[in-house]
């Protein structure tokens, strides 16, 4: 495309931009306009390496162009159909190539716009599914510290991180807490799952103990914590959760949405870690962000025990207007044949050895206190600068950008994602930027 055919806006004021310093951005603007492959392009054409895969949301790589024309395709026979007591072809065999994916069990299927409905659909079904069992006291919904579940009331009640969650005033009443997983001193710089930690699940049976396993709907965590600045599971700790659910009668939920579709080298993070949940969350990689979709996969039996439960009629007061939209269903069957044609789970997982020790190769540099990494993801953890905390990494994530490669940082966490096409001498390009981009902070 020639570049000087990309927009250029004269006016940054209306757009109220997401989880952004409104006023930093619009008096310093970083705009991205074209994307292809591994790489974003400025609308000056510089070239950004895309480090983070998007959000965590474009494994198979920019513009692949199998998407993009399902995508058009499907918008010139039909834009949209109702999924309301109707239903169109496509919003069907998505959901079918979902269940192909998820793990065995996990094949009933319904359709969000994004992981933050999907977290909400999730709890919504876990307490629907209890009172349909005549079980209508498992009320409570248990989180754990520095989950993120996106920003509906739901998943920001049962989130976890603190600035997410003060500004907005109650939020759920009867949700609970697990302890984070993080931050024990012989796990620093442990590659992939830490050794130690698994009895951090145990304060799971504190819970039972403080409110009543009759009270408890569902735990939700992510099997690998990844807005929060990449928390990886300890070697037994998700088994230990798994066990205790299974004990009370309480529903596991994974969200997936981003260790789903090939980021830790397994079509899903359950696969790779050895726990299958009850019900599970995804969105983001589903379609390639290219049109936004959500799933939530559940176990045959809530499905059933929920429809079966009901008189004739509607069997669960929840959905969206876009739920199995056509041009998302159409994208989320073409991202997944890409799946299964470029196997890329498969690519990640070869990639993986590499990644992990370019990651670990930062080890030594300024200011690193911790660096974690599994499948393709890793996070350096810096030290904040005194009384400064989060402007460390602000430094480091500009610097990194000004030199042509897209981190991500969540406080001073660097926390990197990129597509599952990565090839060596882009990790090895993501790596050295970083590392200069550290090094230069701290001189
Ligand atoms: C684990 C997890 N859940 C939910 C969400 C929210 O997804 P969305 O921004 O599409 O609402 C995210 C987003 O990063 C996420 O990482």
């Amino acid at each position: 495309m020639n570049e000087l055919s990309v927009p250029r806006p004269n006016n940054l004021d209306a757009f109220w931009m997401p989880f952004t310093d409104n006023r930093y951005f619009k008096s310093n603007p970083r705009l991205l306009a074209r994307a292809e492959g591994m790489s974003y392009f400025t609308p000056d054409g510089r070239e950004i390496l895309d480090g983070t895969a998007g959000l965590w949301c474009c494994n198979a790589g920019h513009g692949r162009r199998e998407i993009t024309e399902a995508i058009q395709r499907q918008a010139a026979v039909m834009d949209f159909a109702p999924t309301f007591q109707l239903g169109h072809p496509i919003a069907f065999e998505a959901a079918a190539r979902v269940a192909e994916m998820t793990p065995d069990g996990l094949d009933r299927v319904f359709f969000t716009n994004s992981g933050s409905e999907s977290a909400d659909t999730a709890l919504k079904i876990a307490l629907a599914y209890h009172k349909a069992r005549g079980e209508s006291s498992r009320v409570r919904l248990i989180g754990r510290e520095r989950g993120y579940h996106g920003v509906g009331f739901g998943g920001m009640s049962v989130g976890g991180i603190g600035p997410n969650r003060k500004q907005f005033g109650a939020l759920l009443p009867y949700v609970d807490h697990l302890p984070h997983t993080h931050g024990l001193k012989e796990n620093l710089f442990a590659k992939g799952q830490p050794e130690h930690g698994a009895n951090l699940a145990d304060a799971l049976e504190n819970l039972v103990a403080l409110h009543g396993a009759e009270t408890i709907a569902a735990v939700m965590v992510e099997p690998v914590a990844g807005s929060t600045g990449v928390l990886v599971p300890p070697k037994g700790y998700l088994e230990r959760l798994r066990a205790i659910c299974d004990k009370y009668g309480i529903l596991l939920i994974f969200d997936e949405v981003i260790t789903g579709f090939g980021r830790l080298g397994t079509p899903f993070g359950a696969e790779r870690l050895g726990v299958t949940p009850d019900i599970m969350t995804m969105a983001k990689g589903l379609t390639n962000a290219a049109v936004p979709m959500g799933a939530v996969a559940v176990r045959n039996g809530i499905y059933d025990t929920i429809v079966n439960a009901s008189p004739a009629g509607i069997e669960l007061f929840h959905g969206y207007t876009y739920s199995g939209h056509p041009l998302a269903a159409a994208a989320a069957i073409a991202t997944l044949d890409l799946h299964r044609r470029e196997d890329l789970p498969g690519r990640a997982r070869a990639m993986e050895p590499y990644w992990q020790e370019a990651a670990h190769s930062l080890r030594g540099l300024p200011n690193v206190i911790d660096i974690r990494d599994y499948g393709l993801i890793a996070g350096i953890e810096l030290a904040p600068r005194p009384g400064k905390p989060t402007q460390r990494g602000m430094d480091v994530f500009r610097r990194c950008f000004d030199a042509g490669v897209l981190v991500r940082v969540t406080g001073d966490i660097v926390a990197l994602s990129p597509p599952l096409i990565v090839e060596k001498p882009h990790v090895d390009r993501i790596f050295g930027t970083l590392s200069d981009a550290i090094r230069a902070e701290a001189a």
